[in-house]
């Protein structure tokens, strides 16, 4: 394992940004920097051992500022959708800003994605892992209690990368931290988008939404339906079906899967395959549900890293997490947080080839 330390350049009020590069025996590679812990470039081998960039990104720390579109980043306070912005703890009512139409999403504008974390030193006594930790104070974003949160990133050498959310409050308050990597397995710079990708989504049940993605209470079984990725199916086989509801208030899949087995247990949750490449993702989680989400806002107006421009379904991002605005239904996994307790939310990207 090598790891590498680099500037990031600066944001444009100057803050320098930081980055760490974990690179293991086999040719992967983590680019991790401070803005938003995220990761900014992830190189993996394809099936003939040559490697590429696999998930989407900019080429500058500033751009993740001036054109927000979560790319790697930490998510948090509260992942997804809070319908209208609004919540109550313990009686108190919350008002957050509403900053996807009328709801609240990803935490809102000035979420983790969007502040300079710390890197730690601890990645000195363990060179496989890059350590970045926040302090969120009381009232950020509108949300209650003083927040101290940890994302440590672990690459070891059967190539799978562990993320690892922790965090801890100093008095009850909401919470639901997962990453948002868009990727494509045929490589960022690559020509194709991921309507190929065979997905498989060990999950028999997901949330329907309304018009603007909130889950409407429903857990709907996926059997029979466009949702049913349980034995992989091609992203694109259903997706431009005008007829089906649920495509056109996502435009596409922008939705949440209710992952089979025990949650608090890492699982597989998704398996993604690029025929072409042969390079394959399974992302393992103890999270109750992921989001399935095909890239959709990707509109042409954002220029990635190697100069190309994306548009919708470039990417894919599979986000593990509680279920979208579960603070307003009682019988969702809970995303309260307790002083004394610590929130941990757990996420394996493993990769292999196909033969
Ligand atoms: C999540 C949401 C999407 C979208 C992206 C970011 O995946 O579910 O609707 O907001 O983040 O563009």
């Amino acid at each position: 394992m090598s790891v590498r330390r680099l500037d990031f350049g600066a944001l444009e009020n100057g803050a320098k940004v930081e980055a760490v590069e974990l690179t293991n025996a086999h040719g992967v590679s983590v680019r991790l920097m401070t803005l938003g812990a995220s990761i900014q470039s992830l190189s993996v081998p394809d099936r003939n051992g040559k490697s590429a960039d696999i998930v989407l990104g900019y080429r500058t720390a500033a751009e993740y500022l001036s054109k927000p579109q979560y790319f790697g980043g930490t998510i948090g306070r509260f992942a997804n959708r809070i319908a209208r912005g609004e919540f109550a703890l313990d009686g108190e009512r919350f008002k957050l800003e509403t900053n996807d139409g009328p709801n609240h999403l990803h935490g809102g504008s000035s979420g983790f994605d969007r502040v300079l974390w710390k890197l730690e030193p601890a990645w000195r006594s363990a060179p496989e892992s890059a350590v970045f930790s926040l302090r969120s104070p009381d009232g950020d974003s509108g949300y209650p209690g003083t927040l101290d949160v940890t994302t440590i990133y672990t690459l070891n050498e059967r190539n799978e990368l562990t993320i690892e959310y922790r965090a801890t409050a100093d008095r009850p308050t909401l919470i639901n931290i997962t990453g948002h990597s868009y990727f494509n397995l045929a490589g960022e710079a690559g020509s194709s988008d991921v309507m190929e990708h065979r997905l498989t989504l060990d999950a028999d049940f997901y949330t329907p939404v309304s018009s603007t993605l909130i889950p409407t209470g429903e857990r709907r079984a996926v059997q029979g339906t466009h949702f049913d990725f349980r034995k992989g199916e091609a992203i694109g086989r259903h997706i431009r079906d005008g007829r089906n509801e649920q495509i056109r208030y996502g435009r596409g899949y922008d939705h949440n899967f209710i992952v089979n087995g025990p949650a608090g247990k890492l699982r597989r949750a998704a398996r993604v395959e690029d025929a072409k490449s042969g390079r394959v993702l399974e992302v393992l989680t103890a999270a109750p549900a992921i989001q399935f989400y095909s890239g959709n806002f990707l509109d042409g107006t954002t220029i990635g890293k190697s100069g190309r421009v994306y548009r919708q379904g470039d990417g894919l991002c599979l986000e593990p997490q509680i279920f979208p605005d579960a603070p307003n239904h009682p019988d969702f996994p809970s995303g309260r947080l307790n002083p004394g307790e610590v929130y941990t939310n757990k996420v394996v990207y493993a990769f292999s080839v196909l033969r």
